[in-house]
């Protein structure tokens, strides 16, 4: 998979961006939350929670384009929905990130470009440089200087889901727990990749060791 931009440089601006990646039903959304709150009343910064797609209006329409298609519509294409989530993430940058880094708020996005490296690419039809290449005209390789992914088994996350919507957890049917692990695989693999950017959590630790091990990291990136 390929090798992204180095963090060492300097950011361009006062502000702090992190993001958050993960197959579903990791428990992104609420460590995002709890992480934010303690930023604002421990660290007294600005912290602004957004996620990918559909954090602004264009997006929003987007997203609907995207999770919830005409039942009549035709599939979207590969080119296509990468498109999309990289048009998405364009006016997300545009409208939502850069302003927050620029006043020095500490960002923080559920999902971003690495989303799009795990889910678009590795099917047949685009590479990973391919959506790459989306990914850095879309935000003008506005890069986070730390991504969290939460990792765990797809059967797990899988359970997970089924009991925060109180469902039974129905068996996995064969084609879509290979695409979560696939999924799950590549993000792994962009955090061998990009070690320097990554912080592997294991997601089947309670919520409060999750977040100790967040706000250590957070605490050291603040004071740097
Ligand atoms: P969402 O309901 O926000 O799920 P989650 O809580 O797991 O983030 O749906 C986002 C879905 O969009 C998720 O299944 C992953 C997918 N996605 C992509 O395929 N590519 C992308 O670039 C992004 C940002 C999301």
């Amino acid at each position: 998979m390929t090798e992204q931009k180095s963090t060492s440089a300097p950011a361009p601006y006062p502000g702090i961006f992190l993001t958050f990646e993960g197959i579903d039903g990791v428990g992104k959304t609420t460590q995002v939350q709890l992480l934010a709150k303690w930023i604002r009343e421990e660290l007294g910064r600005e912290a602004i929670t957004t996620f990918e797609p559909g954090d602004t209006l264009l997006g929003r329409s987007i997203r609907t384009l995207l999770l919830n298609p005409e039942p009549t519509a035709a599939p979207v294409s590969a080119r296509a929905e990468a498109l999309l989530y990289a048009a998405d993430r364009a006016q997300h940058v545009h409208e939502v990130i850069l302003p927050g880094l620029k006043r020095g708020a500490v960002v923080i996005s559920d999902r971003y470009i690495d989303s799009s490296l795990a889910y678009q690419a590795g099917g047949r039809e685009l590479s990973s440089e391919q959506i790459l290449d989306m990914s850095r005209l879309a935000t003008g390789d506005v890069w986070p200087v730390r991504t969290y992914l939460l990792d765990m088994s797809v059967e797990q996350s899988h359970r997970r889901v089924a009991q925060v919507r109180g469902e039974q957890p129905d068996r996995l049917e064969e084609e879509s727990a290979s695409f979560h692990e696939r999924t799950r695989q590549a993000f792994l693999k962009l955090a061998q990749k990009n070690p320097e950017r990554y912080l592997v959590i294991d997601a089947t630790q309670s919520i409060e060791q999750i977040q100790a091990q967040l706000r250590d990291d957070v605490r050291k990136l603040v004071e740097q």
